[in-house]
């Protein structure tokens, strides 16, 4: 492949990365350098954040190879290294994509990741928008060779607004480091060792700080869901629209997920890595006032679809490579098309729009829509 050279920004370490070169300032990590050169070189990451301080080193999905540690000391890095924790030197060249190595230990790692997930993308809410399933399109198999029980827990309430299923969780800890972070008083955290660890509160206490809402926005898997949106929707069929709102407490701008003109979930909005997008340098997270009691469009300020720009099944277009299997069912039917029974893309009985889903408690149920 010919060498390209981009300049992002002034600096003084030049790193290649699949054979594109890049300069960066002394200091950047490997997967951020992949980050300002963008498109499949950046290595997926499911523990780091570049917002949340500390994050990072915990899941081992951003391996890459390191051929050439520096310009002055050529030698490669035996190991694989983990791009968010690992800086870069001058002359640097990195393998992601173009490393068999490093394809096959991401296999095993997302192998790894799901040894104890369950397998409920078709009822979980982060379906969609899960990194963990976009991971396992990418590099996962199709059977597993775990032959034992998978860890289950008892789904728990973290307060009145956020639910845990410890089941989902891949031990990120991303939102324990929102929990320390950004609120003042954490009480919730990552309990045990080993395959007893497990994200809890400390005497069930709930999280009622301000700002406890964010840790669903960096969950990057169903472990830590919105009890507002619960099973009210999939995200595919919502409308995301970015909007916002003179808020006191935060930055008051978010993307509204919306089903016609319900407001059916709040969160903040995201950059092209999946992050919290940040305006003048600084994080955007919102408030739980903005997240979860604003849920009418006239609390807000509409401002325009939202750009979504990663590869999911919300922008589409996830499935163009899909082989399908051949149609068989007009042949027997003499010619005939098939009458759906399920065309789950036009509003049907099991998605009335005459129920306002927003204004339910709970989560919609098959009782929600029985006359
Ligand atoms: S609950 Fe979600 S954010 Fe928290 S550690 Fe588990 S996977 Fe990470
Ligand atoms: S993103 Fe680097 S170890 Fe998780």
């Amino acid at each position: 492949m010919a060498e390209e050279v981009k300049n992002v920004a002034p600096a003084n370490f030049k790193v290649t990365i699949d054979n594109i070169t890049v300069e960066v300032a002394p200091g950047t990590t490997i997967l951020n350098a992949a980050r300002q050169i963008g498109g499949d070189v950046t290595p997926p990451a499911m523990c780091y954040y570049s917002k949340l301080e500390g994050s990072g080193g915990k899941c081992r999905t951003c391996l890459v190879e390191v051929a050439q540690g520096s310009e002055k000391d050529p030698r490669p890095m035996p190991k694989l290294m983990a791009s968010c924790r690992t800086t870069v030197m001058d002359g640097m060249v990195v393998k992601n994509i173009t490393s068999e190595r490093v394809m096959d230990a991401r296999n095993g790692v997302v192998e790894f990741l799901l040894l104890n997930h369950p397998l409920d993308c078709p009822i979980c809410d982060q379906a969609g928008e899960c990194y963990l399933q976009d991971l396992s399109y990418d590099h996962g198999t199709e059977g597993t060779r775990f032959e034992f029980k998978k860890r289950i827990f008892e789904k728990e309430d973290i307060g009145p607004y956020i639910q845990l299923h410890m089941t989902r969780c891949i031990l990120c800890y991303r939102c324990v480091y929102v929990a320390d972070q950004l609120t003042d008083k954490r009480v919730h955290g990552i309990l045990d060792r080993g395959d007893h660890a497990e994200i809890s509160t400390y005497i069930s206490k709930a999280i009622d700080n301000d700002f406890s809402g964010n840790v669903i926005d960096v969950c990057p898997v169903g472990a830590l869901t919105d009890k507002t949106f619960r099973f009210k929707n999939r995200v595919w069929f919502t409308k995301p629209v970015d909007a916002h709102r003179d808020c006191p407490t935060c930055c008051g701008k978010v993307t509204l997920w919306n089903r016609g003109d319900e407001v059916m979930r709040v969160t903040s909005r995201r950059d092209e890595w999946g992050e919290v997008q940040s305006y003048e340098d600084k994080p955007g997270w919102i408030c739980n006032t903005c997240r979860f009691d604003k849920k009418k469009t006239s609390d807000w300020v509409i401002e325009g679809v939202t750009n979504i720009n990663r590869h999911s099944v919300i922008a589409q277009n996830k499935y163009n490579g899909l082989v399908m299997p051949k149609e068989t069912i007009a042949e027997v039917m003499g010619g005939r098309d098939p009458k759906l029974l399920m065309d789950i893309h036009d509003v049907s009985g099991v998605n009335d729009p005459s129920i306002d889903l927003s204004l339910i408690e709970g989560p919609a149920t098959s009782k929600t829509f029985t006359p």
